[in-house]
């Protein structure tokens, strides 16, 4: 059984995706363990305390620098014995040591098909450039931002009228889909790494 951490910042809804995918058994036999989120107040905190998973809130103002806080993240998955983390919207840059003790076990979810439209603000970028095509990404957790291999993506079309908040919601539907196939494909045991590839099985 694959126990699955989860790191959030804001409002949840890929969380709540995989919360939902959970209750269905539809994880491939990966069971939520915990979500941790930097930010007190973040909506997903509240999205774990309704489906019974544990939350935790830590925070990086109670570390003096951000490998300590990151340590800290780390310790809790860790004492949870966390076998995949799944960062679903956390805002935060990982330190060296978090992603190496986490590599090929750590998925990420973009708002846009990787590798155009990296960091921030994905659909915005995707906008402003006049991209006629965008979407979602899932991708393993490397020393880069938004790099590593992909692991599934979803198209969707940018129209005419488009504004980022049209757009980012068109994103999210695909987002909320391939963020849990990825997870269930992972814990099934599906996903092989080969170099830059990754092949499903
Ligand atoms: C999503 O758009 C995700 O792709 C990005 O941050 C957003 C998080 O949304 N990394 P939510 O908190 O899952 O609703």
């Amino acid at each position: 059984m694959t126990r699955i951490g989860v790191l959030a910042s804001g409002r949840g809804s890929n969380f709540r995706a995989l919360c939902e995918a959970g209750r269905r058994g539809d994880l491939g036999g990966g069971q939520l363990a915990v979500l941790a989120s930097d930010q007190e107040d973040a909506g997903a905190l509240d999205v774990a305390r309704e489906f019974g998973i544990e939350a935790l809130a830590i925070l990086p103002k109670s570390y003096p620098s951000r490998e300590a806080h990151d340590a800290a993240v780390v310790e809790a998955l860790a004492a949870r014995q966390v076998d995949l983390v799944c960062l679903a919207g956390y805002m935060r840059i990982l330190s060296a040591g978090f992603v190496n003790r986490f590599r090929g076990r750590m998925l990420n979810i973009h708002p846009a098909l990787l590798p155009s439209f990296p960091g921030l603000h994905g659909q915005r970028q995707a906008l402003e450039h006049g991209a006629k095509v965008s979407g979602a990404t899932v991708h393993f957790v490397d020393a880069g931002c938004d790099t590593g291999p992909i692991i599934l993506q979803a198209a969707v079309p940018v129209l005419e009228d488009d504004t980022e908040e049209s757009l980012s919601a068109r994103i999210l539907k695909e987002e909320h889909r391939i963020c849990p196939e990825a997870v269930k494909l992972y814990c099934a045991g599906r996903l092989k790494l080969e170099g830059r590839r990754v092949r499903i099985s």
